[in-house]
């Protein structure tokens, strides 16, 4: 509900200060504007920005007095001034452009709501570049209208004539095709050329930091791949070494692999974490059937601590002799263990586990495991494991059962 009244009361005083900023320069310059509709379309807007101010308050009412009088402080009187339909009463006048005061509140009510919805920041910020670049433009021309009065040309050619000029002398310095005459028209000339300048520099700088931020995902994966095709270069990496590293690269891109989850998960509380693990590893708490049957409490733990791990096909986890430090869980792929004598003992795929006997036994690993496709495992470490089978005597019996199994 919040976010629907959120959206309605955007798009509201966006289409009321986009008609404002629109229409009142042009009313002060032509009279074709001093029409009823126009009017109408003026009291409207008031009637929206009236409505929105009374919303704004009976919400803060509820907030508590504190809030109510950061409101009284800060936006009263703005919005209560931007209410009054100057317009309609003093058509001429440029006293009509204080309605878009409202504006400044408006772009507060902006940063709140990207702050909300921050999934849509980059386009709306985008928008909003957009937006202040074509009104600009508008405004400039309509000043230039009213200060180089045409009487032989009809509104609308002065007009483009004006918007031309304006967006000629804004984007470049001009084609020098309309000049500056009066002193006047010079001085405002240099003031366009200059705020064209500035307002240059500084929306190029924006934008590009905007379109860079987009996809941030992309821009972190290609900044770890540039940083790590520096270091091959640097180091003088074989070119098959480098053909690997460029797979698993793809491969950790294509699964979306590519975010240090932990450095994420740091930054969320305890409760949200859980949430986060339960959803990222819902995919191997579903395909592990010993999980299937096991308590809330059981999974939360387990999900808590199980971290994803990538193995290249051909590459070991880990081999017969070593020292057991973790037991796996496979998410996505295949594995083969493989005896002491060079033999396929078995094939291990999605939702299988493995590892377990050398840590439930407290010895040495009893086989190797060796990946013959790209596969995504989830990784129990020792300490854990061995706190988790003290805590569930049910998981430790299931192991122990698999394992007794797996050894006949
Ligand atoms: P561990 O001894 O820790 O390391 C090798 C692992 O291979 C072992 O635990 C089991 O998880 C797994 N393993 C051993 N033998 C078999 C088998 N016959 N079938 C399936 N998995 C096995």
């Amino acid at each position: 509900m919040e976010h629907k009244w959120m959206n309605m009361r955007f798009i509201a005083l966006a289409v009321s200060s986009a008609f404002l900023a629109i229409v009142l320069p042009l009313k002060i310059v032509f009279d074709d504007f001093h029409t009823l509709w126009v009017d109408v379309c003026i009291w409207i807007v008031s009637a929206v920005f009236a409505a929105d101010m009374f919303f704004s308050i009976r919400r803060r009412k509820v907030r508590g007095q504190r809030v109510m009088t950061q409101y009284v402080k800060m936006w009263l009187v703005i919005d209560a001034i931007s209410i009054i339909p100057v317009a309609v009463f003093l058509p001429h006048s440029p006293l009509q452009l204080i309605q878009l005061l409202k504006v400044i509140h408006i772009t507060s009510f902006l940063q709140e709501y990207t702050r909300r919805k921050p999934r849509n920041a980059a386009f709306l910020r985008l928008g909003q570049f957009g937006y202040i670049i074509l009104v600009a433009i508008h405004w400039i021309a309509c000043a230039w209208m009213s200060i180089r009065p045409e009487n032989r040309a009809d509104d609308i050619t002065r007009y483009i004539k004006s918007l031309y000029w304006a967006t000629t002398t804004v984007a470049t310095v001009g084609y020098g095709d309309i000049t500056p005459n009066t002193n006047n028209e010079m001085i405002f000339a240099i003031g366009v050329m200059l705020f064209g300048v500035v307002m240059y520099g500084y929306l190029i700088g924006n934008i590009a930091s905007l379109l860079n931020n987009m996809d941030p995902a992309r821009v972190h994966h290609q900044e770890n791949l540039d940083r790590v095709h520096a270091f091959m270069r640097y180091r003088n990496i074989p070119h098959e070494l480098e053909q690997k590293i460029n797979e698993y690269f793809n491969y950790i891109w294509e699964k979306r692999l590519s975010y240090d989850e932990s450095s994420v998960m740091a930054m969320l509380p305890a409760g949200l974490k859980t949430e986060v693990s339960l959803y990222l590893k819902r995919e191997v708490i579903e395909r592990v059937s010993m999980f299937r049957n096991a308590s809330d409490e059981f999974i939360k733990d387990i999900a808590a601590h199980i971290h994803p791990s990538i193995v290249l096909p051909g590459e070991f986890v880990f081999k017969a002799g070593e020292t057991a430090r973790s037991m796996y869980f496979i998410s996505r792929g295949v594995v083969q263990v493989i005896s002491t004598d060079n033999e396929t003992i078995a094939t291990l795929s999605d939702g299988d586990f493995f590892g377990e006997m050398a840590l439930l036994h407290k010895r040495k690993r009893n086989a190797s495991v060796r990946a013959s496709d790209f596969t995504d495992l989830y990784v129990l470490d020792v300490a854990t494991f061995e706190r988790i089978v003290e805590e569930h005597p049910d998981f430790k019996l299931q192991l122990e059962e698999t394992a007794e199994q797996r050894s006949k």
